[in-house]
């Protein structure tokens, strides 16, 4: 699927002509239910973006004080909303709780051992307000940065709405990330104060958090204090003067917290993501622009309405927990269902169940889950009631058309609209999606651009391409939830996304458009591995396994995996004689401990040589090749070596 970008365009290979228009009760009651309505807005925010956004921030959105100009500049640096004051807290909790949402249910928890909280607006305003006194008390000031590194519960939900009704940046960081990465974000951060929980619930055992953030507090160089939810029970170490229960700085906090209004490109929180080479990256979003964006989608999307229980199945630690179970819905005050655990746990069929109890109507999951639910068979769906559904969703990596036709019948009962997300951690809300009332969608493809969003598929040299003709896809246009920079380093941010093709911002994925303009994402063109829907770098990997005393040197590859997307094969070249395989253990063990279960390699073999361009740079494409059991393909030319790859076929298992 990822090809790398070395020809002009990139060959797409699937072809796919079925057809799923909406269903016209669908249609009847949808937030955009016509073509020309479509079209009158995606043009509007074509020709006139300030205009277009400008009202519809000010109709949406609660301002402290109105902005001045809706929109400033060009990209790479655009401001939104400029002289505008907001408060994100505020926006997606006071201005409900002060109506008759106030005892609407916010979110519906429910954790992995079977036990349940329900907060309703009114919960949720009560324990933000207090939660962020503490903050307060614990000397975290507006413009300071907070990590959060927690399980799935309802705390994490309420730290970050803290943070922004303070005006204190967070830093969320994946609980299966382990205590190094911790270390490593929380000093490129320079965040003051950590928020964990002992424990969280994972297929009925403990994952460990406190104790991570311990080993991490070793390497930290700003981090003064520690807060701790106690979820698992089970023993922790704390440290007196710096670590702080929870539920002991809750009971003192007053419920009376005012929402600080900051401006309108204030920062919102830092998301750390992976690029091809170097460390991770900072990505940085701002106030207004980023919840205009992730409120307008979640509407148009998700074609949200008030009666709707909406469960986004994604991890509050990536991008599309903070926007579409946190931020999106909660702006519109929709009622969202949360849940911490495994979807096989304590069977396979407990988003089924998830579903049926709480009578879900949204569901939006990833490509990656939806491959494991197909392998573990129809039965387990088919056991519970699924009609409250009335909308799919799909996000994270490209869904193929088999997973997709599943999704319509098995889980949708061929009834549901369902929308293919296209966006990322760096455009902070969806970019390109059916809209489920009007558009009539092809598996596999994430169809149209929403409105404000000017997509095309050009060349490397920036000539955009005809129907059909793959190329890399780019954004020819601001919108206003784009990043604005990586944390700490601008000039990367206009390296990475700005200086490939002229006056784009460039997101680093291959697709195609077909006749219709609909868009088909082929995957990336660089070196990311998407692994069950998330990026990660493989020069972390590597640089994961060279640490290890028996490693000389790896290159890290995908190769197409059932249920991950993308699995994780290693090429190691050993220091001195070829180990033992029990010693491959040894490394996997040794991956996960530095970077977390989720890069767990699947593939450990051990070769005596890399191939290699002239310069040194490893040829991965080549490997992947190798990874994937494929004949290699395409220019090799550069490589230094041509007999180290028939040697690397040779050692193929
Ligand atoms: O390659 C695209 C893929 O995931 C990348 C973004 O990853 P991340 O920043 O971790 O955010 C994931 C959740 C938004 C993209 O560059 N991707 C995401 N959604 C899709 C997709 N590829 C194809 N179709 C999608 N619907």
């Amino acid at each position: 699927m990822s090809q790398p970008g070395s020809s002009e365009s990139i060959k797409s290979v699937l072809h796919e002509t079925r057809r799923f228009p909406p269903p016209a009760d669908f249609t009847a009651q949808a937030n955009i239910s016509s073509e020309e309505q479509y079209q009158e807005m995606w043009n509007r925010a074509k020709d006139d973006p300030a205009g277009f956004w400008g009202e519809i921030a000010t109709e949406t959105l609660s301002w402290s004080k109105p902005f001045d100009k809706a929109c400033e500049g060009t990209m790479p640096n655009t401001k939104w909303f400029g002289g505008g004051q907001i408060n994100a807290c505020y926006n997606c909790v006071d201005r409900h709780a002060l109506t008759w949402r106030k005892n609407k249910a916010a979110i519906i928890w429910e954790g992995e051992p079977g036990d349940t909280r329900v907060l309703t607006y009114g919960d949720l305003q009560r324990e933000v307000s207090k939660f962020a006194n503490v903050l307060k008390q614990l000397g975290v000031e507006t413009g300071d940065r907070v990590t959060l590194y927690m399980p799935m519960i309802p705390e994490l939900a309420i730290a970050m709405l803290a943070c922004a009704r303070i005006g204190a940046t967070h830093s969320i960081i994946f609980g299966g990330f382990s205590a190094d990465a911790v270390a490593d974000r929380n000093n490129d951060a320079q965040s003051k104060v950590v928020v964990t929980a002992d424990a969280g619930w994972r297929r009925g055992k403990e994952v460990p958090l406190k104790s991570a953030v311990d080993e991490s507090l070793k390497k930290s160089t700003t981090v003064e204090k520690v807060v701790v939810v106690r979820r698992t029970g089970s023993p922790v170490n704390m440290v007196p003067d710096r670590d702080y229960w929870w539920h002991d700085l809750m009971a003192k906090a007053s419920a009376d917290c005012e929402a600080v209004a900051v401006d309108a490109e204030h920062p919102l929180f830092i998301l750390y993501t992976s690029g091809s080479t170097g460390k991770p990256k900072g990505v940085l979003h701002t106030t207004a622009g980023y919840l205009l964006g992730a409120q307008m989608s979640t509407r148009w999307v998700f074609d949200l309405r008030e009666e709707d229980t909406y469960w986004c199945t994604a991890d509050i630690g990536w991008i599309t927990g903070h926007s579409y179970i946190c931020y999106g819905p909660l702006a519109n005050g929709a009622s969202v269902v949360m849940y911490e655990g495994a979807p096989n746990w304590p069977d396979n069929g407990r988003f089924w169940e998830i579903i049926e109890k709480y009578k879900v109507s949204i569901f939006y999951t990833a490509p990656t889950a939806i491959r494991a639910f197909i392998k573990w068979g129809d039965e387990w769906p088919n056991k519970h009631d699924l009609s409250s559904l009335r909308l799919l969703g799909s996000v994270g990596e490209p869904i193929n058309p088999e997973a997709w036709m599943w999704y319509h019948k098995v889980i949708g009962a061929e009834r549901c609209p369902i929308v293919d997300t296209w966006w990322q951690t760096e455009t902070g809300a969806i970019m390109i999606s059916p809209l489920p009332g009007i558009t009539s969608t092809k598996p596999g493809s994430c169809t149209r651009p929403l409105p404000g969003v000017v997509p095309d598929i050009v060349t490397k040299s920036g000539k955009s391409l005809g129907p059909n003709e793959g190329g890399l896809l780019v954004m020819k246009q601001s919108w206003p939830s784009m990043l604005r920079t990586l944390y700490g380093d601008h000039d990367r941010y206009l390296k990475t996304y700005f200086s490939d093709i002229e006056g784009c911002y460039f997101a680093g994925d291959g697709a195609r458009r077909d006749e219709d303009g609909f868009y088909w994402v082929m995957g990336r063109v660089d070196d990311v591995l998407n692994v069950s829907g998330h990026r990660l770098s493989t020069m972390e990997v590597e640089s994961a396994l060279v640490s290890h005393p028996l490693v000389a040197e790896a290159a890290v590859v995908g190769f197409p995996h059932e249920i991950k997307g993308e699995g994780i094969c290693c090429f190691v070249i050993p220091k001195g004689q070829t180990p033992e395989d029990a010693a491959k253990q040894d490394l996997i063990n040794h991956v996960r401990k530095q970077i977390g279960a989720l890069a767990t390699p699947d593939q450990i073999r051990f070769t005596s040589a890399l191939p290699k361009t002239r310069s040194g740079k490893i040829m991965r494409r080549l490997l992947r090749d190798i990874a994937a059991g494929k004949e290699s393909q395409g220019d090799t030319t550069t490589l230094e070596d041509y007999t180290v790859l028939a040697k690397l076929r040779e050692e193929d298992e």
